[in-house]
């Protein structure tokens, strides 16, 4: 079971930080923001993350590859806790994908289709950090209880933010878990179906990737992992999770990534 991690974005938001560094390789704490969300992945039932790319962003690669040099230098000057941190980041079991052309988040997990094959697979967007790496195994529970249904995580946003996310329309079975009825993606909030938002982690059922290959562009032009997501409803049963905000960290924006890299900060010097 693969863990795709779609990373082919311009990071607009953050230039000029981002004119040569991709977004994902800014820091947050000690370590780039694609590295929490790998760990998350490999801390999953999946065995393998693939990381969906662009070809001008090879410093993800350079990150998640050995470095015997680096690593035996550090041992010379005993500095030992770091080239162990080295080694492991360089040993973490990370492929790459990619995606030519920027043609929405839909079309960036169609390009990992071979690897997913015939499998059920996870979809982390790296906007979002789950440093305890709880959430996936909690969708997983929730899938193996419905007979390997998708499960998206949702979470609930202030009625005038909806227009910033996938909406879900549903009901309850139980404290934390919705049965979804269908999704939209960006509404304009008098037509949101509900608050709940999609968070930015899937478990998805094979059947969602082959949908993807005939999805059009719809919302902002761009090919939306949200129709295909409504598309299987009409064939398969969908949950949803939801979390508390606080379970989440946001690095999205330059405010949020800020936010986020305090909050982890200080959970780290209290530790
Ligand atoms: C994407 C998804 C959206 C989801 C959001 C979560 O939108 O299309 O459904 O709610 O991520 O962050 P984007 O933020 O890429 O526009």
């Amino acid at each position: 079971m693969k863990a795709l991690i779609p990373a082919a974005g311009l990071g607009t938001r953050f230039l000029p930080a981002t004119k040569s560094q991709p977004k994902e390789m800014l820091l947050v704490v000690d370590r780039p923001a694609i590295q929490y969300v790998v760990e998350e992945g490999l801390a999953s039932a999946a065995d393998e993350v693939v990381i969906i790319n662009s070809r001008t962003k090879k410093a993800i690669e350079d990150h998640f590859s050995p470095d015997p040099e680096l690593v035996a230098l550090l041992r010379e000057r005993g500095k030992d806790a770091y080239a162990d941190e080295v080694e492991r980041v360089g040993n973490m079991n990370v492929s790459y994908v990619y995606q030519e052309e920027a043609l929405g988040l839909g079309h960036a997990v169609r390009c990992a289709a071979e690897k997913t094959g015939d499998e059920a697979f996870y979809v982390l967007l790296g906007d979002v950090l789950v440093p305890d790496n709880k959430m996936l195994p909690r969708m997983q529970e929730i899938s193996d209880a419905h007979g390997g249904a998708s499960v998206i995580a949702v979470m609930p946003v202030p009625h005038e933010e909806v227009k910033r996310f996938g909406v879900i329309a549903g009901s309850p079975v139980s404290d934390d878990v919705w049965k979804i009825d269908s999704l939209v993606e960006k509404p304009a909030p008098e037509d949101a179906p509900s608050n709940l938002a999609v968070f930015g982690r899937y478990l998805l059922s094979p059947r969602v990737m082959e949908l993807l290959a005939d999805a059009k562009p719809t919302v902002g032009g761009e090919i939306q992992l949200t129709d295909a997501l409504d598309a299987v409803l009409k064939e398969e049963e969908m949950y949803a999770l939801v979390i508390d905000p606080s379970d989440g960290f946001d690095t999205g924006t330059v405010e949020s990534w800020l936010e986020t890299n305090n909050v982890l900060w200080k959970r780290r010097t209290q530790e």
